[in-house]
């Protein structure tokens, strides 16, 4: 049988004992949650592409953190620089103060047209959200933004790369962005989650999808915020052969 997966990562050592189920019905495997990973220790001196920044404020919180290297961080936002709200135009001042490529008109879900391939060690994508737009082909949006994020960001992250994406753990959005599916079509592998705590992020301000002045307060929400981790999923069960 062939092996799934090749050198550990960062992403996966976590020693927390409690466990959950990621990943579709069919071939369910164990993983920890409940465990906090701060995404800065993780990244720092990394090929790290932050994509869907609303007001880059993430990348920022990252980037001023003690022993973080952000130098290879790449922040990225589907928005023009002229849309950014002035917290997002000071934030981006400041990133580019730091050395830190920002780029605009940054499609998640065609990352090979803004990047090369293969070239990040993580793609991070925080609470995206596909914003008001009608259900096409009868999938949500949600899902529909996340299968094509999935399956373009395995373009663009190394082989051994990761993809993390944090979510609010409501009945609502997770089953409108249905990630089991995702992750299959995309040929991609939910391998760990991790609970998100904003608190870890000093300066850190969410925005939702279409106002860039509405924020929104992630602790008072009501429910759990978690990070999942996506990997290339190299076995393909229906051939039983290793994908790469
Ligand atoms: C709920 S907001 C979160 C913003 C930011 N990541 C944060 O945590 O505050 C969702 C973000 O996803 C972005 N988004 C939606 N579709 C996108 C796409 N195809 N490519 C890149 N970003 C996208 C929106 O512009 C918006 O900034």
């Amino acid at each position: 049988m062939a092996k799934a997966v090749g050198r550990r990562h960062e992403l996966e050592r976590d020693p927390s004992a409690g466990v959950t189920t990621c990943g579709s019905r069919k071939f369910r495997k164990p993983i920890r949650g409940g465990k906090q990973i701060h995404l800065g220790r993780v990244l720092s001196g990394k090929n790290a592409l932050f994509v869907g920044e609303g007001n880059f404020s993430f990348t920022l919180a990252l980037a001023r953190m003690e022993n973080v290297d952000a130098r290879r961080f790449v922040a990225s936002t589907d928005a023009s620089n002229v849309s950014l709200s002035s917290l997002g135009r000071r934030n981006v001042s400041d990133l580019v103060a730091r050395g830190i490529r920002v780029r605009f008109r940054v499609d998640a879900t065609r990352l090979l047209r803004s990047f090369g391939d293969g070239r990040f060690d993580l793609v991070v994508f925080q609470f995206p959200h596909s914003g008001l737009r009608p259900v096409a082909n009868r999938r949500n949006p949600n899902h529909t933004l996340i299968r094509s994020f999935l399956s373009s960001a395995t373009n663009v992250i190394k082989p051994d790369g990761r993809v993390a994406v944090t979510t609010i753990e409501s009945p609502h959005y997770i089953g409108g962005f249905d990630f089991v599916e995702a992750a299959r079509r995309a040929k991609m592998m939910c391998i760990n989650q991790f609970s998100f705590d904003p608190r870890l992020y000093p300066g850190y301000v969410h925005e939702v999808t279409t106002n860039v002045n509405q924020r929104v307060d992630l602790l008072n929400c009501g429910f759990p915020l978690v990070t999942r981790v996506f990997a290339k999923n190299r076995f393909d069960h229906q051939s039983g052969r290793s994908i790469q």
